[in-house]
Parts: structure tokens; sequence; C-alpha cells
């Protein structure tokens, strides 16, 4: 059934479809995407949670159009990313996205709120505009006392709430956050994803956080589970295996896909808008394979 994307767009700020990303090391293929749906909804946040490998991360560099995807659509407000050229993605990410990454992404020689009015003044906002609004985010994420200290003077967790205050300084619309929490305690970890809720919630900033501890995972609205470049639970999950088509135009259709499509030997190829749709011939076929 083809659904219908236009109206899927118009409650969505995020719509991510077959997401497909290959990476290719020497003449060897890591397939870390098969092909992803999901939808992020305006100021929703969002966690995905999944083992070491599982994707996270290069699901993150795509929807901040810092790489490529293989295949697939990112459609942010109807937009889709995935096509921008270089100097538009660089657009996208300064002007559309915020970052925070695991290892502080602070200037070591900064003070917090000297930290935080960077970017802003890069972006050509007035020194005074700049520094009141850094006060009033480092003061949002209960930094106020800790403003003059240099990242090394702070806490992991003050190094992170500072970070995720840079991240907001030119109010993005959308927060990637990549395991931000990685390398703090339990309770450090708690109290940075409090105030990454809270900023959440004030800014309506949509937040999309990824990380492997299913409980940071619970600070989100909702929470997606990822395995080996899949959404756990998608029903087309099978279908995310890629497969090569040889010089004389034979292709591979893998066990598990021909037992749900009782493929057997013979199949009728129809091209349609979507793509080549294959239709087993006889579906008793399947069942008198040896
Ligand atoms: N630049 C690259 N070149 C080749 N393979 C890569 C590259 N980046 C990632 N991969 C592979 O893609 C898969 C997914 O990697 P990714 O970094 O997205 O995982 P992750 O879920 O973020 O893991 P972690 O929790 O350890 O950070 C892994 O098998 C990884 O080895
Ligand atoms: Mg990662």
């Amino acid at each position: 059934m083809r659904e219908d994307i236009e109206e899927i767009v118009k409650g969505n700020k995020i719509v991510v479809r077959d997401l497909t990303k290959v990476y290719k090391r020497g003449r060897k293929e890591v397939i870390a995407l098969r092909g992803m749906d999901f939808e992020v909804k305006q100021g929703e946040f969002l966690s995905i949670v999944g083992p070491s490998g599982s994707g996270k991360s290069t699901l993150l560099k795509m929807l901040g159009a810092l790489d490529k995807p293989t295949a697939g659509m990112i459609l942010f407000d109807g937009h889709n990313v995935t096509l921008l050229d270089d100097h538009r993605s660089m657009l996208y990410r300064r002007q559309k996205v915020g970052f925070v990454w695991q290892y502080g992404n602070l200037v070591p020689e900064l003070s917090a709120l000297k930290n935080v009015i960077l970017p802003m003044r890069l972006a050509g906002v007035s020194k005074e505009e700049s520094e009141k609004r850094a006060r009033k985010l480092l003061e949002m994420v209960e930094m106020s006392h800790r403003i003059e200290h240099k990242p090394n003077q702070m806490s992991g967790g003050e190094n992170q709430r500072t970070a995720i205050c840079v991240a907001l300084a030119n109010k993005p619309e959308l927060l990637l956050a990549d395991e931000i929490t990685g390398e703090l305690d339990t309770e450090t970890a708690e109290v940075v994803m409090v105030m990454l809720r809270k900023m959440n919630e004030e800014t309506q900033t949509t937040v999309v956080n990824v990380t492997h501890n299913p409980r940071i995972a619970e600070y989100a609205d909702r929470v997606l589970h990822i395995r080996d470049g899949l959404i756990e639970g998608q029903k087309h999950a099978i279908y995310g295996d890629v497969t090569e088509i040889d010089a004389k135009g034979r292709m591979v259709i893998p066990e598990a896909v021909r037992s749900l499509a009782k493929i057997g030997k013979r199949v009728v190829l129809k091209v349609t808008d979507e793509g080549i749709l294959v239709t087993p011939l006889n579906e008793d076929d399947y069942e008198n394979e040896p």
C-alpha cells in the first residue's frame, strides 16, 4: 500500500524513509543502516536506543547532514535533506541543527559564558544580545554560578550542561545528542538528562537523543529501539538486505524474503512508480522447491 507522504509530512517535523547507509572499507561493505522508517513531531523528544555498532551515530550524522546516506530520504519540514549540496548542507547545519557529542565540544581556553556566546557572535548576533542570551541559557541549566569557569575547571556534568547551551545558542529547530552522558556517572547523567528535557520543553526544540543506555532513553517522550541498523518491530525489516545485481541482470533474493513472499522458481516483474514489483507466478511453486 502506498502511503500518503504529504499527509505524514504535515503532522511531523522529520520524516525518515528507507534510510540506508553502506560504508565501503576497501572491498568490504558494512551496512550501517538497513532501511529505517520513522517520524519525529515538532517539539518532540525522541530517544533511540541500541547496542554499540547498531548505527546510532551514523543515523545522527545523516539527520545532521554531516554525511549522505546511500539510499532513502530525510524530510525536514518537507524538504529532503539528503539532496542538499555541500553549501546548503552547511547552511542547514548552521541554521537548523544543534549538536551535543559524547566528548565535550567546548573550547578549552574559553569560560562557560564565552563558549555559549561564541556561536552567536559567529552568526552575527551583537555582543550585548549574545551575552544576554548566553546568561539566560546557562541559568536555565542551573549553571549561573559557574559561568566564569573554563571546561577543565568544571565537572563532566557541568561541561555537558554548558554544551547543551552552546548547541541551543542560535535557536536551532533540531537538537541532536549522541551519547552525551556516556562519560558520566549515573547520578550526574540523570541531572544532565533532566536539564536536556527541561530545555526541550521550554524552548520547544525537537530533540533526537541516541544512547546505548535504556535508562537514559527514558527521559524522552518516545523511545525507538534499534539493532543492526534497523528499528525493532519494523514490518518490512526483512527487506533491508542490500542485494547485488550481476552483469547479466541476475539478483539474489534472500531465502527469508522468498519464503515471506512465497517466491518459487518463476516470478512476474512489473515496473511501478516505486520500483520493480516481484510477484510469484504461482505460489505453489514455492512449496515444490527442493
Ligand atoms: N566511517 C566508517 N567507515 C566504515 N564503517 C563504519 C564507519 N562508521 C561506522 N561504521 C560501521 O557502521 C556500523 C554502525 O556504526 P555507528 O558508529 O553508527 O554505531 P553506534 O550505534 O553509534 O555505536 P556506538 O554505541 O559504539 O557509538 C558499525 O559496524 C561501524 O563499524
Ligand atoms: Mg556512536
